[in-house]
């Protein structure tokens, strides 16, 4: 399946059919002053058309200073080209070759508001004391620091030297770093073909501590110890997950915990998974999330999504798979738990998105790829695969997955190489239960099939019947219960509480429970989002703090989204935001400039 002028995947301007880049290397400045990475990239490539004189690279605000082409060690200055700029992709760069050329050398700088990396301030870390870098690839943000073919359908290896102030660590999603040992110089190789939206870098005051033999987390050095107690059973999940899909093929899995303004719960970069601050709850209570995505080591960055629009096959997969390791390591109860949680989301998105946003296999030509990135993917793609795993049964279709695995290891797929192979290595050893699979409801469908799964839980159904009971004024089953829920039953507690609930009954709730102090950020947000339904004022104070010092998307924009509801909080979220909008990602900044309207 490709586009009319060769082209597979519409969010690029590459021409990997008939030259595909197989390795980068990378040699950048990291100028915390002027928020710059200079340097130069060096690609390598092969020619699939031998008659291909042309090299096309993505690139977003790039400057480029000079272009050289070459073969060996020979290098000759080469024309180069930088097309119009479109709002979405950025700006294709061409670059003419002779003949022979397999390398291309490029001196390029990144701009200040280069869309794929946040430059923060000292005050916006932790430390206070040291500016931070961060990067966020994916979907098609590596193009504004790195010029490569930003497609999924392309794999490269690469290798970078780093050049940071002295007193600052820089780490890659690579082998390499550093885990004490400063200086300002650091290198690294990633020897696994990877896509370019999983190239991934950071600089800042960044401390160490071991979880196991092959893991470890980096964090500002007030974080770690923190960090590694909330992340303690990584080891354990590691082994859970090669259990079930086989070795875990990326020598080790690091995470790196960054300051607040993180815009996502986490980034699969791999050997060093991006996480958010905000899942250090104390008491590993959000752990799911490093399941998420030490998950995608199988599913995504093992087997990669070929287009923006197979992103299910990735986040499906890995949202599958997360709830499978779960259940290993902490049990059915807590994987149900999440199971049920999850469907609740898919139909709360169900009930607000398009209908060309609730297929499986979305159509983003367009359109910007991060609009595909809604629960949808996530949930339905995991019901999906729970489907199968019910029909077939769990040795059959685990033995399946993990086939899979191995047979399209280090390759990027569509969605038909996926159905395909479904057919083959499952469908075709039970055609009669095969045919009662709904497939194209799944895949090509808006909604869900009517057979979908429907997780339960015993402990969330008893919170279920704990919430109407509050809502009918027989508060005590749930004054009783609340101190012994986990953090699951608190929040389907408040789910599950109609909204929204009057003064009254919020100051009651939160004085039985402790709310608006709850240090919880699944909870707080949960609680916020009610505070906000109901014009409860007394959490006035938490939320602007709230939304000041997080910056996590899934948080901010439904309450962002909430607030502008009402004139008076219209006023209050621009008054926030005025606050707020210098310390947020810019992912974060244009989705809340769209709620709330860029201030003047
Ligand atoms: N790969 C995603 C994050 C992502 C998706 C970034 C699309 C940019 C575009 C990551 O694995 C993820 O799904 N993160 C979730 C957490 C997870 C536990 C559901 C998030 O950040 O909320
Ligand atoms: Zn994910």
């Amino acid at each position: 399946m490709s586009l009319p002028n060769g082209r597979l995947d519409v969010h690029s301007y590459a021409n990997p059919e008939e030259i595909r880049v197989r390795d980068v290397a990378l040699d950048l400045d990291v100028d915390f002053g002027k928020r710059i990475l200079s340097g130069t990239a060096t690609l390598h490539f092969e020619r699939s058309d031998p008659a291909a004189d042309r090299l096309v690279l993505d690139t977003r605000g790039l400057d480029v200073a000079r272009a050289e082409s070459g073969r060996g060690q020979a290098w000759a200055a080469a024309r180069h080209e930088i097309g119009p700029a479109d709002p979405i992709l950025g700006a294709p760069l061409s670059i003419q070759l002779a003949p022979g050329d397999d390398r291309v050398r490029i001196a390029y700088a990144t701009r200040p508001t280069a869309s794929g990396l946040q430059w923060l301030e000292p005050a916006q870390t932790a430390g206070k004391r040291h500016p931070f870098l961060f990067s966020q690839s994916q979907a098609i943000h590596a193009r504004s620091w790195v010029p490569v073919q930003d497609t999924p359908a392309v794999r490269v290896t690469f290798e970078a030297t780093v050049r940071t102030p002295p007193d600052l660590v820089a780490l890659m999603g690579a082998a390499g770093n550093s885990t004490g040992e400063r200086g300002g110089t650091y290198r690294f190789r990633m020897p696994q073909r990877i896509p370019a939206y999983l190239m991934a870098i950071a600089a800042g005051d960044i401390g160490f501590a071991p979880l196991g033999p092959r893991s470890g987390v980096y964090a500002e050095p007030s974080v770690v110890a923190r960090a590694a107690a909330e992340f303690a059973d990584t080891e354990k999940m590691m082994a859970a997950a090669e259990r079930l899909y086989g070795p875990y093929r990326w020598d080790r899995y690091d995470i790196l915990v960054l300051p607040p303004s993180f815009p996502f719960g986490g980034m699969e970069n791999p050997r060093l998974t991006f996480a958010t601050p905000t899942v250090l709850a104390g008491d590993k209570s959000l752990v799911a999330l490093i399941a998420h995505e030490l998950a995608h080591s199988w599913s995504g960055n093992l087997v990669t999504n070929a287009t923006w629009s197979d992103f299910w096959l990735n986040e499906g997969f890995t949202t599958y798979i997360e709830r499978r390791i779960v259940e290993e390591v902490y049990g059915p109860e807590t994987s149900g738990m999440e199971a049920v949680l999850g469907r609740q989301d898919l139909e709360d998105e169900l009930a607000r998105l398009d209908e060309r946003d609730e297929i499986l296999h979305i159509d983003l030509a367009g359109r910007d790829p991060d609009e595909g990135a809604t629960r949808l993917p996530y949930e339905k793609g995991a019901l999906f695969l729970r489907s199968l795993e019910e029909l077939f049964g769990r040795a059959r279709f685990d033995e399946f997955l993990r086939g899979y695995f191995d047979h399209f290891a280090f390759q990027s797929i569509t969605t038909a190489d996926f159905v395909a192979y479904l057919r083959r290595n499952l469908f075709d050893g039970d055609r009669a239960k095969a045919d009662t699979v709904p497939l194209a409801e799944w895949i090509d469908r808006p909604g869900l099939p009517a057979s979908a799964p429907r997780p339960v839980s015993e402990a969330l159904a008893r919170v279920a019947r704990a919430a109407e009971d509050w809502t009918s004024g027989r508060t005590e089953t749930a004054r009783a219960a609340f101190p012994n829920w986990t953090t699951h039953e608190r929040l389907q507690f408040l789910r599950r509480l109609p909204s929204p609930q009057s003064v009254e009954r919020l100051r009651e709730l939160d004085q039985a429970f402790g709310l608006t102090g709850s240090e919880n950020a699944e909870i707080a947000f949960q609680w916020l989002l009610m505070a906000i339904r109901g014009g409860y004022a007394a959490a006035d104070a938490r939320l602007g703090q709230f939304l000041a010092s997080i910056g996590r998307r899934k948080f901010i924009k439904p309450l962002y989204e909430e607030l502008v509801k009402t004139e008076s909080g219209r006023a209050r979220a621009r008054e926030i935001y005025a606050k707020a909008r210098p310390g947020y990602h810019p992912i974060s900044v244009e989705t809340v400039d769209r709620i709330v309207g860029t201030p003047a």
